[in-house]
Formats: structure tokens, C-alpha cells, sequence
């Protein structure tokens, strides 16, 4: 899978435990580097949902209120949630550094968790679905387009290529000096771009 980036994924007033342990033990599968829970109606502690125990493998954070969220330096809040505005998952080109917050089982985010969000997408569907289900959607959507696989074939079935393998790009200096363009790193000067003498 070897996804670039990490990500981690929380609910806002989660008020059914079982939940929240579904939706962690999909986090730690899909390789999640965090679950967070912000004012959760409920004591958590260790639903029996979470059968792969990722509360032993993963950080579990809990906040009391929307202004005592913490995320890591430079982790782009997302918000979930099926509003008109919302952006279509399908469409969503996700952050390296993402933190995902979907709301509670019986409402939606709220307007201080949605003001925190930098965007906020939706899974275009014609109602909502469970909590947790809607994460793990998102978490697949996440892994999917930036994980790296064999390209699907034209007829139906499995892949009849293998997985390219990744080409690295050629050093961007090399000794304090800049060697070739942005584009292409070819070692020969970028257009525009004066050669060194
Ligand atoms: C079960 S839904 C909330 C119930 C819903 N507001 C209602 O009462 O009709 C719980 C959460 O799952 C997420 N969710 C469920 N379906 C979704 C969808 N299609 N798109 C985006 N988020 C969804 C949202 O974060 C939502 O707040």
C-alpha cells in the first residue's frame, strides 16, 4: 500500500461506543496514524467492535470541546458530512497530511467543528449512512487514489499488467547547486533557465 503522507480520522459527539471501536479498527487496517474522538456523549473505553485491539496499536486521543482539538503541525482538518456545499468524494484530491472528522450518529458537525475545517466532503449518496461506515468509505477513497496499484484492464476482471515499478527522479542539486529543471530533473537546463559556466 505504501501511501505517501499519514492521516487520522475522529468523530465529533459520538454517543454509541461500538462505533467508534468499528470505525478505529478499520482506521488501524487501513493504516490510520490516529483516531480521535471530540466531545463524545459516551465513555469509550474498549468497545468490543475494535476486535483487532488498534486502541493497543494506535493513539486514541479525546477531547472535550472543538477548541481543545490538537493536530499535528501542518495536518489539513477534512470534515465529512452529506451538505450541499460539501465537495464530492470522487472529486476530492485528499491531503498528504489529513486529519478526517465525521459527526455524531444522530445529528451532524457542528457549525465550530465545520468553521475548523478546511474542506469539508461528502459521499454522494441520497441519505446518510452509519458513522463509521462513511469513514471507512472515505479511508478506501484515500487508499485508492493514493495508493499505488496495477492500472485496471479494459475487459473485465484483474489486472493483466503488474504494478509499474516507481521510477526515481534524478537528484534536484548536488553539491548546493540546483542541476536541471523542476520538470524532468533531466540534468540539462530548464527552458528559460541559464546554464552555469
Ligand atoms: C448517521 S450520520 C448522521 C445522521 C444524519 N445527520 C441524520 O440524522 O439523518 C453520522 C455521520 O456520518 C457521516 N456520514 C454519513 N453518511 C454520509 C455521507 N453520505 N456523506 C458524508 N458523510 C456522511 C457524517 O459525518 C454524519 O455526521
Amino acid at each position: 500500500m505504501a501511501n505517501r503522507g499519514y492521516f487520522g480520522i475522529g468523530v465529533e459527539g459520538i454517543s454509541k461506543p461500538m462505533n467508534f471501536g468499528n470505525l478505529a479498527r478499520s482506521a488501524h487496517g487501513f493504516g490510520a496514524s490516529f483516531v480521535f474522538t471530540v466531545a463524545a456523549t459516551k465513555e469509550i473505553g474498549r468497545p468490543s467492535s475494535d476486535t483487532n485491539r488498534s486502541k493497543d496499536h494506535l493513539p486514541w486521543y479525546s477531547y472535550d470541546k472543538v477548541e481543545e482539538m490538537r493536530l499535528p503541525d501542518d495536518c489539513r482538518l477534512v470534515g465529512i458530512e452529506l451538505i450541499e456545499d460539501a465537495i464530492e468524494l470522487p472529486s476530492f484530491r485528499h491531503p498528504s497530511r489529513a486529519a478526517y472528522v465525521l459527526g455524531p450518529e444522530g445529528g451532524s458537525l457542528s457549525p465550530a467543528m465545520i468553521e475548523q475545517c478546511e474542506f469539508v466532503i461528502k459521499i454522494p449518496m441520497d441519505y446518510c449512512i452509519n458513522v463509521a461506515m462513511a469513514g471507512a468509505v472515505v479511508m478506501y477513497d484515500r487508499m485508492r487514489s493514493m495508493g499505488r496499484f496495477a492500472e485496471r484492464p479494459v475487459m473485465v476482471g484483474g489486472p493483466t499488467q503488474p504494478i509499474q515499478s516507481h521510477v526515481h527522479g534524478k537528484p534536484t542539486y548536488s553539491g548546493g547547486e540546483r542541476v536541471g529543471s523542476r520538470k524532468g530533473r533531466s540534468g540539462s537546463p530548464g527552458r528559460g533557465e541559464k546554464t552555469r559556466n
